[in-house]
């Protein structure tokens, strides 16, 4: 039960690990639990010499769909900050080997920073990528405001966080978003065939490509994420927050009230 959340396969004869959340009843909410599980499980994957390349993935419906709005409705600014759920990402960010997401149906939220995190995105013609967190009178939180722009452009990263629209896989690659898209069957597949590609080379090679890019693409990254970060933390202050997270889990329209 350690594992519950996150299903680790280990294909040993080509390197690669598979790394499937588990949470399907709630559409695979990442929830503090299931966040430090993933955290764990890459960690202890980087440090094991039979795996040289990981894949993050969900099910056929959802990928995720995005952080856990039950397990934060309730909470204020100061819960916020104490919890820092942010920090496990950190750690996952600092993971030495290749991660790539293999997305079928929703990645949104927390869920589609997720897939930014990774170093690649396989889709399904079913994916659909989005930024809602306005709708529920909060914003982006681990990347989405960030990493997106640096994916997107700024047009195209404010439209997806101001409006909250969910993007088809489509528009996700013609934005750059995602490396492919695949038919629905194949979106697993696919991402095993890419990593083991990748499996095959040289892992310190490997190793050294991903700090590199990582590096040209997050030089002034770690300040707005901060930036973002407490922003985020910040909205739970906010009566909108209350509102928009239980007007969510009541199944009704909310009503923002600018406070
Ligand atoms: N957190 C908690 N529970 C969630 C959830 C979430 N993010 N998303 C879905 N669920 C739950 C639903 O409450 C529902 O549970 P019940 O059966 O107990 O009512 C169950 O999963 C199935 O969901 P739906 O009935 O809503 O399924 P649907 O097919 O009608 O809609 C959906 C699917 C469009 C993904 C819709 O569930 C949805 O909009 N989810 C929320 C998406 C969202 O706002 N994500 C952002 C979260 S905040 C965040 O991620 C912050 C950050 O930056 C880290």
């Amino acid at each position: 039960m350690e594992n519950q959340f996150i299903l680790t396969e280990i294909i040993a004869e080509d390197k690669i690990a598979i790394l499937r959340l588990n949470r399907p009843k709630e559409l695979n909410a990442l929830n503090l639990e299931l966040m430090s599980q993933l955290r764990d499980s890459l960690v202890a994957l980087d440090a094991n010499d039979e795996v040289r390349c990981m894949i993050i993935t969900g099910n056929e419906r959802v990928f995720a769909a995005g952080a856990d709005i039950k397990q934060m409705a309730g909470k204020g600014a100061i819960d916020m900050l104490k919890i820092d759920q942010f920090t496990t990402w950190d750690t996952i960010r600092r993971v030495k080997k290749p991660i790539i997401a293999a997305v079928s149906g929703y990645a949104l939220g927390g869920a589609c920073e997720l897939c930014m995190l990774c170093d690649m995105i396989v889709a399904s013609e079913t994916a659909q990528f989005g930024q809602p967190e306005i709708k529920i009178g909060v914003m982006p939180g681990a990347g989405g405001t960030q990493r997106l722009l640096r994916a997107v452009g700024k047009a195209r990263a404010m439209e997806m966080a101001m409006t909250g629209r969910f993007i088809t896989a489509t528009e996700a690659y013609d934005y750059g978003l995602i490396n492919k898209i695949v038919p629905v069957e194949l979106y697993l597949s696919e991402a095993m065939k890419m990593a083991k590609t990748i499996a095959d080379m040289s892992p310190l090679a490997i190793q050294a490509i991903k700090e590199s890019i990582n590096e040209a693409a997050e030089t002034f990254l770690q300040e707005g994420l901060r930036l973002e970060r407490k922003n985020f933390y910040m909205l739970f202050a906010t009566e909108d927050q209350k509102e928009g997270m239980s007007a969510f889990i009541e199944k009704r329209k909310p009503n923002f009230k600018g406070c």
